[in-house]
């Protein structure tokens, strides 16, 4: 089948791969020139783990193109994602310019029929403002707008995109859902058909429910430190439940990312404009910014006076396995730790690159012993394989003192602390520092 995504972004990007993979005729369009560019010349703007690979091998058998050109998108293909990024606004809504600029573009060129699919996470009734647009700029051809929300998750976008454990379609016409049914039959994964409504609803409540997840477990992580419970045991004990299950109960510093903090304000947002309310998540985000606060406190008792103290931070991504750092809480910590006048020196294993554009008083080092040399403490805020694979007893002897910080719950505190650690986590007993 002829697919156009617009928007070349990780979503965007992976989701054109591996359309093109399972054999389709791919266009991406993005109207970063820039971005176009280094993808024509084969250089991947993105860490996502294999992507580089499935593009090369695409491009080589001509179902995976690149290009700037809109109207040559639109022409040649039949169903048209919309893949473009939906950020926050100040006030927490969702800014649905990008979407709006695409829809006025995909109208204007519209050749024959096409079904515009949303796959940018956007509120309710999006869809209805996309076909009011869309009409208004063209009125002669019949198009749908459907919605088929993405649930990938980066650093394991490639298989979450392969192997899903569902795949929504809200759709209003005969002719879309047959259209889109076919292109996703390869994958062989469920599929809920819904209206469009409902897949909108669909994508919003899953994120919330994960954020939900993550802000109640660090909340009853808080009750474990106070009298001696190990939020470890208490999350296994609880995910073993078939109705709670494990994942998203880990205990730390809480969410972040280009997802869970904007679109759980987009849902409150919404549901505000309808005249709903979702209270439970406007705790959600109270809860999450409460554990960055919890973090910071941790290193304060540590170190008592933070100011002319260094200290190596270990992980900016907001999570492993990806260079991205939109909302991650090690930026947010460290800010906090500069305002205090503390002297920051970092390393991630990709993210260094988009960190050092928005924090210019960081030393990026070229490696984790290189960030912990001389340090005061080090906290770790991003759990990457690499780092638990780091020789501690070397650690030790390399920093000012042994006092460790670990946001992630990555390492083992008995361990840690039989090194000879002063090691504080979160949720987890007899191992305060002081
Ligand atoms: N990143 C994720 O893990 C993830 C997962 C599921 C859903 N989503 C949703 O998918 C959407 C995209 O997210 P992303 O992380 O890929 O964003 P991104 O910022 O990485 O990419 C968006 C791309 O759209 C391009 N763009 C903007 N306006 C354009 C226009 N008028 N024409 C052509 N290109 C344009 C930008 O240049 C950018 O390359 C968002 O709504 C997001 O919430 C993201």
């Amino acid at each position: 089948m002829n697919i156009a995504i617009i928007g070349t972004g990780y979503v965007g990007l992976v989701s054109g791969t591996c359309f093109a993979e399972l054999g389709n005729d791919v266009i991406c369009v993005d109207n970063n020139k820039e971005k176009i560019a280094s993808l024509n010349k084969g250089v991947v703007p993105i860490y996502e783990p294999g992507l580089e690979e499935l593009i090369r091998k695409n491009r080589r058998k001509n179902r995976l193109r690149f290009t700037s050109c809109i109207k040559e998108a639109v022409e040649k293909t039949k169903i048209i994602f919309i893949a473009v990024g939906t950020p926050p606004k100040l006030d927490g809504g969702a800014d649905l310019r990008y979407i709006e600029q695409v829809s006025r573009d995909v109208a204007r060129y519209m050749n024959n029929y096409k079904v515009v699919v949303e796959k940018s996470t956007v509120p309710v009734e999006t869809n209805k403002w996309v076909k009011y647009i869309m009409r208004l700029n063209n009125h002669k051809i019949d198009f749908d707008v459907a919605s088929n929300p993405e649930f990938l998750k980066e650093g394991s976008a490639i298989s979450d995109f392969m192997n899903p454990d569902r795949v929504v379609l809200g759709v209003e016409s005969e002719r879309a859902k047959k259209l889109l049914l076919k292109l996703y039959k390869p994958l062989k994964a469920p599929i809920v058909v819904t209206n469009i409504q409902s897949a909108e609803i669909i994508k919003h409540a899953s994120n919330s429910f994960l954020a939900t997840k993550i802000s109640f477990i660090n909340s009853v992580a808080n009750i474990c430190e106070k009298v001696g419970a190990d939020i470890e045991k208490v999350a296994e004990g609880m995910g073993l439940d078939k109705r709670i299950g494990s994942s998203f109960l880990n205990a730390g510093v809480g969410y972040g990312g280009s997802c869970f903090p904007k679109d759980v304000q987009a849902f409150v947002r919404i549901a505000e404009r309808l005249g709903c309310r979702i209270d439970i998540l406007k705790e959600v985000e109270k809860i999450n910014k409460q554990q960055r606060k919890l973090i910071f406190s941790k290193i304060e008792k540590a170190l008592w006076i933070i100011n002319g103290k260094n200290i190596g931070v270990l992980g900016i991504a907001f999570k492993p396995n990806t260079d991205d750092i939109r909302s991650a809480p090690a930026i947010d910590i460290i800010k906090m730790l500069q305002g205090e006048g503390a002297k920051i020196r970092a390393y991630d294993p990709k993210a260094m690159e988009h960190a050092k554009k928005i924090l210019p008083n960081v030393d990026f080092c070229k490696n984790s012993y290189d960030a912990a040399r001389g340090a005061d403490a080090l906290v770790i805020m991003t759990e990457w394989d690499s780092f638990k694979k780091i020789d501690f007893a070397k650690m030790k002897k390399i920093m000012r003192h042994p006092i460790i910080i670990d946001a992630r719950n990555m390492l083992d505190p008995k361990k840690m602390k039989k090194m000879g650690f002063n090691y504080t986590s979160v949720g987890r007993p007899g191992h305060e520092i002081l």
